[in-house]
């Protein structure tokens, strides 16, 4: 296993977090896994095993149920992971049960201790956007939790390049605990994120968690072209992340992966795997499994190396177009930077 410095902070983390969205397994997250206690301990044993050092989980997965599970299948290893967790959503049916007030977020932290049952989480992570609650509010009732020593470091999820900006200046500007990472979408299936989070986090020395990085299955190389999705699976369960706009893009990645996994005699979600470990200001690939087979095959990633010719061949076939007003910076690239680089070179003739 490999360990990143997590952005701009001290801390080093595995280039493999353990995901836990399918830890419980219940509500919205049905489709995605059942893990009880007993399954959910022998992933992360087996993570624990494979060097893996920081897992990842969230107050809303299977209403607290992921957490509590992930607390017992820990129990007196607690200290030898990091816990990554996250805040916003909506945790009951009053009117403060959601959202980034200080009155919700020092309330989650509790809950999440609780059920973690832990003094302190490793990183509190935001898990998207509140527009209702003044940002300075957030950010104080952060920087609270982080003096008290119940949070050690905290990072944004969701953001958009602006309002990342936007916190990260007004943290400076109050002299506030900053973000040290974003947790984001980003994979093969859709690059959508070297636009501007991308960028923002080399410009800012900001960690990238990627979740989802095989698009939940989709870069497995089990859904094919003209193929229904087989039964079992998160899509076949009706799962719709991430939305898939262009099918054909999707497909011929997936023909890429499968080709590239067997030249390497391995299955394509490693490949998709070590493509996104490869990227410019990522950190860790944030991997979720429903079985321990599966769970096998991503931890192997982390010790997959693809060659310059395969990641560029990967890179041509899933290429994005440029928005605006990236197209027109590329009529300026006598100028290009380092933060914008790896959006705009792969589209200069
Ligand atoms: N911040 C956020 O908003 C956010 C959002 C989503 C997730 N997350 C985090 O990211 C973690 C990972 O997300 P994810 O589970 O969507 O990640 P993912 O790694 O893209 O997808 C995992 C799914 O793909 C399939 N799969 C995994 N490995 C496979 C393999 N080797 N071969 C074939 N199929 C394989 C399994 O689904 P099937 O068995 O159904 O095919 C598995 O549940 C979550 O647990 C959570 O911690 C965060």
């Amino acid at each position: 296993m490999q360990y990143r410095q997590l952005g701009s902070s001290g801390l080093r983390v595995s280039t493999i977090t353990l995901g836990t969205m399918g830890f419980g397994g219940t509500g919205w997250a049905s489709p995605i896994g059942h893990l009880d206690v007993d399954a959910a301990r022998r992933q992360v044993d087996m993570a624990r095993d494979a060097g893996v050092n920081l897992i990842d989980t969230a107050d809303v997965y299977s209403s607290g149920l992921s957490e509590e599970i992930l607390g017992k299948a820990l129990g007196s290893s607690r200290d030898e992971v990091l816990i990554a967790t996250k805040v916003r959503g909506e945790m009951g049916d009053r009117p403060n049960d959601a959202g980034l007030s200080r009155h919700h977020i020092v309330e989650a932290a509790e809950a999440s201790l609780r059920r973690l049952g832990t003094d302190h989480i490793d990183l509190y992570q935001v898990h998207e956007w509140d527009g209702q609650t003044p940002l300075e509010e957030t950010l104080r009732a952060l920087d609270d939790l982080v003096r008290s020593g119940k949070v050690r470091y905290i990072g944004a999820s969701n953001y958009t390049g602006w309002q990342l900006m936007k916190a990260l200046w007004a943290s400076d500007k109050q002299h506030l605990e900053r973000f040290v990472s974003q947790q984001i979408y980003y994979s093969l299936q859709a690059r959508d994120a070297e636009s501007e989070l991308v960028p923002v986090s080399i410009d800012q020395g900001l960690g990238i968690l990627v979740w989802s990085p095989i698009a939940g299955g989709l870069l497995s190389g089990k859904y094919r072209r003209g193929q229904d999705a087989p039964a079992g699976t998160r899509r076949f369960e009706g799962w719709t992340e991430p939305p898939v706009h262009d099918e054909d893009r999707l497909y011929a990645t997936i023909d890429e992966l499968v080709a590239i996994g067997e030249a390497h005699d391995v299955f394509a979600a490693r490949v998709a795997l070590a493509y996104t470990l490869a990227k410019p200001a990522v950190t860790s690939v944030i991997v979720g499994a429903r079985t321990e087979e599966q769970l096998a095959d991503n931890l192997a990633a982390a010790d997959l190396v693809l060659s310059t010719e395969e990641l560029a061949r990967l890179d041509a076939v899933s290429l994005e177009p440029l928005r605006y007003p990236h197209w027109h910076q590329l009529g300026a690239s006598d100028r290009i930077g380092p933060a914008t680089r790896a959006l705009l070179e792969p589209h200069l003739g």
